[in-house]
C-alpha cells in the first residue's frame, strides 16, 4: 500500500471504528474491559489505544498511564477521552514492534483488539515482555481464530477485513502466538464478542506475566509442539 493510501485507510478506520464499537461496548464489551482493567496497577502502558475505549476503565490509583497509538487520526478522540482522568497520562506515537521504552519500565501492559493488526506480532509480544518489570502483568483482550469451521470463514474473509479495518487479521491465532512468546499465561477465559460479525466473535481475555517459564511448563511445550493445551489456568466455553 502506498503512503497516501495507508493514510487514507487509517483516517477512514478512525472515522467508523468508534461508531461500530459503540453497540458492542454497550452490549457487554465495556464490562469485560472494566473487570479486566480494574486489576491494572503502578506504571501502565496501553498499546494501540485507538479511540480510547479502554481509557475510562483504568483505576484511579494508577501511578501513570501511557497510551501508545500510531494512527494520528485517533489523536483528537484520545485527547478528549483522557481529559477527565484522575491519573497522569501521556499519549505517544509509537510501534508495538519497537516500544520506545527501556527494559523493565512498566508494571502493567494492556492491549485490546490490537494483535490482529500488528505486523510481526511475535516481535511485539517480545517487546511487551521486555518492557514489563519482572512480575509485571500483560492484560490481553483479543479476538482470535475460531474452531475449524469458523476458522475457514475467517481465512476467507481476512483479505476483506485487512482492507476495511486497517490491517485486521480476523484469522490470527493469538493463543498460539502467546504460547510461543516469552510471557507466561496465568489466566485466560474464552468469551464471545457481542457482535453479529461471526469473524470477530471468539475472544480471549486474560493475563500473562513476565516470569521465567518453569521446567514442567517447558516440558509441556515440547510435548505439545509449543502450545500449552492442558494449561489449567485456561477456562471458558468452546468456540
Ligand atoms: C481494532 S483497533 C483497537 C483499538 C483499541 N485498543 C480498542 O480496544 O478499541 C487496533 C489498534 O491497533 C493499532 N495498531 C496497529 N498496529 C500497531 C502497532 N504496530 N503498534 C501499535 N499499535 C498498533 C491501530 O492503530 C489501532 O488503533
Amino acid at each position: 500500500m502506498t503512503t497516501t493510501a495507508n493514510t487514507r485507510s487509517r483516517r477512514w478506520f478512525a472515522a467508523w471504528y468508534p461508531a461500530f464499537m459503540g453497540r458492542i461496548e454497550r452490549n457487554g464489551q465495556a464490562t469485560l474491559r472494566h473487570d479486566q482493567l480494574a486489576t491494572a496497577a503502578g506504571r501502565a502502558l496501553e498499546i494501540g489505544a485507538g479511540s480510547g475505549l479502554s481509557v475510562p476503565h483504568y483505576p484511579a490509583g494508577l501511578d501513570e498511564l501511557v497510551l501508545l497509538e500510531p494512527n494520528p487520526a485517533f489523536r483528537t478522540q484520545l485527547r478528549d477521552r483522557v481529559r477527565e482522568l484522575p491519573v497522569t497520562v501521556s499519549i505517544l506515537d509509537g510501534d508495538a514492534r519497537q516500544l520506545p521504552f527501556p527494559d523493565s519500565t512498566f508494571d502493567t501492559v494492556a492491549a485490546s483488539l490490537v494483535f490482529c493488526s500488528v505486523d510481526d506480532p511475535d516481535r511485539a509480544l517480545r517487546e511487551v515482555h521486555r518492557v514489563l518489570r519482572p512480575g509485571g502483568r500483560f492484560l490481553f483482550h483479543e479476538h482470535v481464530r475460531g474452531g475449524p469451521v469458523r476458522g475457514v470463514v475467517q481465512d476467507l474473509l481476512t483479505p476483506l477485513h485487512r482492507r476495511l479495518a486497517d490491517g485486521c487479521h480476523a484469522n490470527r491465532d493469538f493463543e498460539a502466538l502467546l504460547d510461543a512468546s516469552p510471557l507466561a499465561v496465568t489466566s485466560m477465559a474464552h468469551r464471545r464478542m457481542p457482535t453479529s460479525l461471526p469473524t470477530l466473535v471468539p475472544l480471549v481475555v486474560g493475563t500473562a506475566e513476565r516470569r521465567p517459564v518453569t521446567a514442567p511448563e517447558r516440558t509441556a511445550r515440547v510435548e505439545t509442539g509449543g502450545r500449552l493445551r492442558d494449561n489449567p489456568v485456561r477456562g471458558g466455553s468452546p468456540r
